[in-house]
C-alpha cells in the first residue's frame, strides 16, 4: 500500500467538512479526498435500503480514485451502511464516526450515562445505543432524534433564537435523564457545540470529528501508512452545489474551497 495515497472522506453534504478539519488539524502530512452527495442530501430522512444504496456508490467513486483509508464521516450512513461498505471494499481500512464517537463518550462519562442526538434515521438505527453498550453493558443510553437542527444550521441560524428555542426543546428530553454527556451523532452539530455550552453549561459534550480523527490517525500508524509527503492536496469533490452549501462550507473550513462537481456519479 502507498502511504502517500490520500484518505477518502465522504458526507451525505457538506457537514463531514467538520471531520475533514478535525483530519486536517490533527494529519497535516495527509492527503485528502471528499465527496459531498449533494444532490442526495438529507440521508436522514431516507429509508435504511436508499442510504445503503447512496454510501455504497459514494464509496466505490473515493474507491476507485485510489485511497489508502475510507472514512465515512457521515453518521447516517455509518449506522446504516458501514458493514455492507467494508463487505465491498475489505482490502482497504474502513472508518466509521459511530465507533470512535461512542468509546470517546464512555471515556468522559463519569457516570455512563449518555445523551445521544441525531437524524431520524440515525437514531432509529439504534447504532450507538448497540456500540455503547456493546462496550460497556452497564451504560445507559438515551437517544433523541433532533431532525431539525440539519435545515436550521444549512440555513445560517447558528446565532438566530429560533435555534436556542428548538434547541432547548429537544435538550428538554434529557431533563431527566440524569445525563452527564452528550454525543452529537450527525455531522452538522460541532457547528453547534456553543450554543448546546451555553444552554446546558454542566454537559460534557462529545463531537465525533474529533474522536474519529484520533482513530484515522491510530489506524495508519498501526499499519505503518502515515503519509511522509511534504506537499500534501485537498480535493473536493461533489454531485451537487447551491449558495446554501457554498455559505456552510466557507463557515466550517474558515475559507472559499474549490469544489469540484461530478454530476452522475452517484
Ligand atoms: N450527514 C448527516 C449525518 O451525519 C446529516 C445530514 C443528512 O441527513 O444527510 O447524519
Amino acid at each position: 500500500m502507498d502511504r502517500n495515497l490520500p484518505i477518502g472522506i465522504f458526507d451525505s453534504g457538506v457537514g463531514g467538512l467538520t471531520v475533514v478539519k478535525a483530519i486536517r488539524d490533527l494529519l497535516p502530512s495527509e492527503s485528502i479526498i471528499y465527496f459531498g452527495d449533494l444532490a442526495h442530501m438529507p440521508y436522514g430522512s431516507k429509508g435504511t435500503k436508499t442510504v445503503k444504496t447512496l454510501a455504497l456508490n459514494v464509496a466505490k467513486f473515493l474507491y476507485n480514485q485510489g485511497i489508502k483509508i475510507l472514512v465515512v464521516a457521515c453518521n447516517t450512513a455509518t449506522s446504516n451502511a458501514l458493514p455492507y461498505i467494508k463487505s465491498e471494499f475489505s482490502d482497504i481500512p474502513i472508518i466509521g464516526v459511530v465507533e470512535p464517537g461512542s468509546i470517546e463518550a464512555l471515556n468522559i462519562s463519569e457516570n455512563k450515562r449518555i445523551g445521544v442526538i441525531g437524524t431520524t434515521r440515525t437514531i432509529n438505527s439504534n447504532a450507538y445505543l448497540e456500540t455503547i453498550t456493546s462496550i460497556m453493558p452497564s451504560a445507559r443510553v438515551f437517544q433523541y432524534a433532533t431532525p431539525t437542527l440539519v435545515p436550521l444550521i444549512e440555513d445560517g441560524w447558528i446565532d438566530h433564537p429560533g435555534m436556542y428555542l428548538i434547541l432547548n426543546d429537544y435538550l428538554s428530553y434529557f431533563e431527566d435523564k440524569d445525563i452527564d454527556t452528550l454525543l452529537l451523532g450527525c455531522t452538522h452539530y460541532p457547528l453547534i457545540k456553543k450554543n448546546i455550552k451555553l444552554l446546558r453549561p454542566a454537559l460534557k459534550i462529545v463531537d465525533s470529528a474529533e474522536s474519529t480523527a484520533k482513530k484515522v490517525k491510530e489506524t495508519l500508524e498501526k499499519i505503518n501508512i502515515l503519509s511522509n509527503n511534504s506537499e500534501s492536496f485537498i480535493k473536493f469533490f461533489a454531485s451537487d452545489i447551491s449558495e446554501v452549501f457554498i455559505d456552510l462550507t466557507k463557515k466550517i473550513m474558515g475559507d472559499y474551497i474549490e469544489i469540484n462537481i461530478v454530476e452522475g456519479a452517484t
